[in-house]
């Protein structure tokens, strides 16, 4: 009884206590209203949200914008309970999942963008703390200049730095943003195309965004823009905000120690294959050396070292960025796994976990480690690592900064913004991605304008707006050395041909000649398969020759032939799998995948390698509103997409629940569309939301055997009763 009675006697003590307590400005945003006592500290904001009662005692407050979010939004997210003790609470936008755990009582980074603070006792109060971020101001207009400020959208320029901003004034008040496009950071313009003057349009690849909602509405369905804060002043002024966390890599931070000649090599592999050498440790990362990616549409352009594979199976690390079969490849992890099952992997903690694929793959690795972003990950007093996650794919791409004895290399890999475009500056290597062309659009559009010179024109100034974005990017993080790499592949499957010769890609000598032409303070690095680079040497000396080692002038350099028809020969075994025997499979496939509800229909065509329709093979429409399966397209106005299927590729992909990446990205399709718009959330939903476990098609053939059976019975039960009445009757 007695504990009983001082539990309730705290909570009343507390409970008083919270409404004595009076709010504290924090900084010129915030303020924290708290409990005064050693154990509770929940903040809110004083601007559009109110604290939220989570149990009798204790409120957590929040503030919602686009880069800051503790705890949960007043939406749709409820506290959870995660274990006994605590609950996590959170928002789930495209960057931010804080959480905590019941250990620890210091404020604690979860992920590269957010932390939250928390008590610790048997209630458990999520919180936050005052430390976590910082606030700028990015412009002052004064009341002059907001009482000029007209409806709808205003383009504002802050004349110290240059930098653009975008006022929206609607009936609920301001909003407001950088003028940056959340794709790859155009600037947007206003959109004619929209009467009622909310949309803005990026001028680099026609994305809108709709600035009363902040959602983007082309592409539909798809993301938010990151707001920032309008802060409306006594004298009638306005002030934009910008809330920044604070940066994960800066925790705990060391001093760089000189680096000793052979201490730190880098040595290029293939694509996206590197391995660092850091001391006694290797750690690799992406190891794509063995077969196609994307199906059968990716092959390796480069020639691995002869031992590639060796050093794969003797590294201590290893970090798969994301599920691309580019990153992730199945038929090389399948090597690792035969010779060293319990070989360490790394990856980020992604929405769509990146092994999602591992038991039916039958690839057997036992030793991976899914870490939190944002957090240094430490593997010995020298070396740590943190992963953290793509700012537009946050549910399924990551980067990775590695540390060693102080020294920092920073991993962008594919990530289109990678950390939401916070990066750390002036790192010892930086590596990303340059090439482009990773995507079926356009080379496999046809119809329209998808002429071959409308394509060849597109993917031109395409190429070059890439070019452009990755050299500003690097001259502005000023890495003192820069690889591009993560480009070299090749569409070598004669099939493919078409694809081969038209979608040009970047060369890293032309990105790298555009980086020198920007600044001449960063060292630029092509490297050849097996090229390896002295840290050490190149950060005390750039000039220094022997800071690279390429490989011999009789190594081969790149790849002449693969091994097409073991992989081709598999795919195509799927199209005598006798499901595809049973029209029904068509309906259990898409009620498996679990997207409808949107106005859209699609015809799948299944065709030969030239994409010409079988005449024994499926031709048939989805509706996706309600996910019927119509012979004909219907009466209603809707969006209408048709799809020319390799057929070896699609009924792999049905069969195994694949995703339509090996279809897409792998150009084993060509695409129509009307009207010519994308739809995000159809492809969103069949590139990364399908279900983790693929349909059950044993039960699907069960049933089937069953309706077999059943019929016959049926028809003998229904012919004996008929007889037996007729007997009856006469
Ligand atoms: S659409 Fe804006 S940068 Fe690509």
């Amino acid at each position: 009884m007695l504990p009983a009675l001082k539990y309730a006697f705290s909570l009343l003590r507390c409970l008083v206590k919270k409404t004595l307590q009076t709010p504290k400005v924090i900084n010129q945003l915030y303020f924290i209203s708290f409990r005064k006592d050693s154990l509770c500290y929940p903040l809110y904001t004083k601007t559009s949200q109110t604290p939220k009662v989570i149990n009798q005692l204790c409120f957590i407050s929040f503030r919602k914008d686009s880069l800051y979010y503790p705890l949960y939004t007043k939406t749709s997210q409820t506290p959870k309970v995660i274990n006994q003790l605590y609950f996590i609470s959170f928002r789930k936008d495209s960057l931010c999942y804080p959480l905590h755990t019941k250990t620890s009582q210091t404020p604690k980074v979860i992920n590269q963008l957010y932390f939250i603070s928390f008590r610790k006792d048997s209630l458990c109060y999520p919180l936050h703390t005052k430390t976590s971020q910082t606030a700028k101001v990015v412009l002052s207009l004064d009341a002059g200049a907001v009482s000029l400020l007209k409806d709808g959208v205003n383009f504002k320029k802050n004349p110290k730095d240059g930098k653009c901003y975008i006022i929206y004034k609607g009936t609920g008040g301001f909003k407001a943003c950088r003028n940056q496009c959340k794709h790859q950071g155009g600037l947007f313009i206003k959109d004619i195309e929209d009467l009622g003057g909310r949309t803005v349009k990026c001028t680099k690849h026609n994305w809108k965004l709709n600035l009363s909602t902040m959602k983007y509405v082309n592409p539909p369905d798809s993301f938010l823009q990151d707001e920032l804060e309008v802060e409306i002043l006594d004298d009638g002024g306005l002030c934009l905000v910008e809330l920044s966390p604070p940066d994960p890599w800066l925790a705990d931070p060391r001093e760089p120690l000189e680096l000793k000649e052979g201490e730190v090599k880098v040595t290029y592999l293939t694509h996206a294959c590197m391995e660092l050498q850091l001391g006694q440790r290797r750690f690799m990362f992406d190891p794509w050396l063995k077969g196609p990616a994307f199906a059968r549409g990716w092959w390796l352009l480069h020639e691995p070292p002869a031992d590639a594979l060796d050093r794969l199976c003797a590294a201590d690390l290893i970090y798969i960025s994301h599920m691309h079969s580019d990153h992730l490849s199945y038929p090389t992890l399948k090597v690792l796994s035969e010779r060293r099952p319990d070989a360490p992997i790394y990856v980020g903690d992604t929405s769509r976990p990146v092994f999602w694929y591992l038991e039916q793959s039958k690839v057997k690795l036992t030793n991976i480690n899914v870490v939190p972003f944002g957090v240094w990950q430490n593997v010995d007093e020298h070396l740590r690592f943190m992963i953290m996650m793509d700012g537009v794919h946050p549910e399924m791409d990551t980067c990775i900064i590695v540390e060693y004895k102080g020294h920092m290399i920073l991993n962008t890999v594919d990530c289109t913004r990678p950390n939401g475009g916070r990066l750390p500056q002036n790192v010892d290597l930086m590596m990303s991605d340059f090439a482009g062309g990773a995507s079926g659009f356009p080379m496999t559009f046809y119809g329209g304008k998808y002429s071959d010179s409308w394509k060849a024109n597109f993917i031109k100034n395409e190429r070059k707006k890439l070019l452009n974005y990755k050299a500003q990017l690097v001259k502005s993080l000023q890495p003192k050395i820069y690889c591009p790499f993560a480009g070299y592949f090749v569409e070598a499957h004669p099939s493919d041909s078409y694809i081969k010769e038209t979608n040009v890609k970047n060369g890293a000598d032309a990105l790298n000649a555009q980086i020198n032409n920007l600044t001449s303070d960063i060292k630029t690095w092509t490297p050849k398969p097996g090229a390896v680079l002295d840290l050490g040497l190149a950060l005390t000396d750039p000039t220094n020759s022997e800071a690279i080692t390429n490989p011999p002038a009789s190594a081969k350099l790149y790849k002449d032939s693969w091994d097409f028809d073991l992989y081709v020969d598999e795919l195509n075994r799927a199209i005598s799998c006798e499901i595809f025997k049973h029209p029904n499979w068509i309906q259990f496939y898409y009620t498996w995948a679990g997207f409808q509800n949107y106005n859209l229909v699609v015809r799948m065509i299944e065709t030969d390698d030239n994409f010409e329709p079988l005449l024994d093979g499926y031709d048939y429409l989805v509706d996706f509103l309600d996910l019927s399966f119509p012979t004909t397209r219907p009466d209603r106005e809707h969006s209408y997409l048709e799809l020319k299927n390799r057929v070896g590729v699609m009924r792999h992909v049905v069969m195994h629940g694949g995703l339509w990446d090996d279809l897409y990205i792998g150009f084993q399709n060509r695409i129509s569309r009307d009207p010519d718009i994308y739809h995000h959330k159809f492809w969103n939903h069949f590139q990364t939301e399908l279900p983790c476990c693929g349909p059950d098609w044993d039960k699907f053939l069960r049933s089937v055997m069953i309706c077999k059976c059943t019929a016959p019975c049926l028809l003998f039960f229904y012919c004996v009763l008929s007889l037996f009445l007729i007997d009856f009757v006469l």
